[in-house]
């Protein structure tokens, strides 16, 4: 074993961390499990019929697939009533989902629709797939895991007003996977110390660490921080500058990050991020910008992200595995209040003290 995978290695267990499968509260937000583009319509040549996705949310994995090319998406449970086999292994013809085990078939709804060895005898009454309620938002695919019976999603898909403002151009950028918990992620995006340090390569500055204000309050959907941030400026910008950020955290997983700089460029960036289990986490995000594509083309704000992004996972990538809820577990200075809030906010939701959109 490696010194840095020891690091990795627990240090502490119990009920001082948040382990996400313990709770089944997370089962009630929205998630997201990929972009629109990612469903292909068309075969592959030479493979029969329409790949479907696999994803995998709070470890439970599931089937993606569009039935219909102009119709909606539809997930399930990635797993075939009959023999078990993961339905993601199948394919998509004819608006039906085919199992690649014994090729019984299945509808938008999950409804069985062709048992092809015997098809004129009735279906078993258990065949019809476990579907799982999906939306389409901000060119990205939504999940919600808890049933109607469960009492379904405890928040909306939350709303981003710059979405329809034409002031805004759209600028997907893809997802990263995480080795470390979704908290440990929220977290660092709403640390205004790390970025002279974990960024110093891109656009940090080690020398100029310091924070001249930091904000941070609830809000019906979690809380609210703004900072000044001392940074190096953007691509193609010559010179020390200070960088506005006002970020929300929806919680428990979602951000809206509004940066301003000097020369009043906004700078929106969505992160929608994803428990896959407990240890590891995707953030799909998406960018949206006052400029043009003439002022900086989407494939430069693309590559200068992704630099930033693979910046912080090098390091998240590293902690340990559990997420510490108990303050007595860390140090905590000045600049971590944002940190504290936000642990605060999760320990309250895995108590059953506070939900999203209740008064405070
Ligand atoms: Fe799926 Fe048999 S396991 S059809
Ligand atoms: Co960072």
């Amino acid at each position: 074993m490696t010194a840095l995978q020891e690091n990795r290695v627990t240090r502490h267990a119990g009920p001082d961390h948040l382990v996400l499968s313990e709770h089944p509260v997370f089962r009630h937000f929205w998630y997201v499990v990929c972009s629109v583009d990612d469903l292909t319509t068309e075969p592959e040549p030479g493979r029969r019929g329409v790949a479907p996705l696999h994803r995998r949310v709070l470890g439970t994995d599931l089937v993606v697939w569009r039935p219909d090319p102009a119709g909606p998406v539809s997930v399930a449970h990635d797993r075939c009533a009959h023999r078990d086999a993961p339905l993601s292994m199948g394919w998509v013809t004819g608006c039906h989902l085919v199992c690649a085990y014994h090729g019984w078939e299945w509808d938008a709804d999950g409804t069985t629709k062709r048992i092809p060895q015997f098809p004129d005898s009735p279906h078993p009454t258990k065949s019809g797939l476990t579907m799982v309620a999906s939306a389409e938002r901000y060119g990205l695919v939504w999940v919600c895991l808890a049933t109607e019976a469960e009492g379904g999603p405890v928040a909306g898909i939350p709303e981003v007003a710059e979405w329809d403002d034409p002031a805004w151009r759209r600028v997907p950028e893809g997802s990263w996977d995480f080795d470390c918990t979704a908290m440990h992620l929220v977290e660092n995006n709403i640390d205004p110390g790390h970025v002279a340090f974990v960024h110093r390569n891109s656009f940090g500055n080690p020398d100029n660490p310091e924070l001249t204000d930091q904000n941070v309050e609830r809000r019906p959907y979690g809380l609210v921080t703004w900072t000044d941030v001392p940074v190096e400026g953007r691509p193609g910008e010559d010179g020390a500058t200070v960088r506005h950020t006002w970020s929300q955290v929806h919680l428990p997983f979602f951000m809206h990050l509004l940066i301003r700089y000097p020369d009043g460029l906004g700078h929106v960036m969505l992160k929608a991020i994803t428990p896959v289990d407990d240890r590891s986490c995707v953030i799909h995000q998406v960018v949206l910008r006052t400029d043009t594509e003439a002022d900086r083309p989407a494939a430069d704000i693309r590559a200068f992200d992704h630099q930033v992004e693979l910046e912080d996972k090098d390091l998240l990538d590293r902690l340990p595995d559990e997420f510490p809820l108990a303050q007595h577990l860390n140090a905590h200075a000045k600049a971590d209040r944002n940190s504290l809030l936000l642990r605060r906010m999760y320990t309250e939701l895995v108590t059953g003290q506070w939900t999203p959109g209740a008064s405070q």
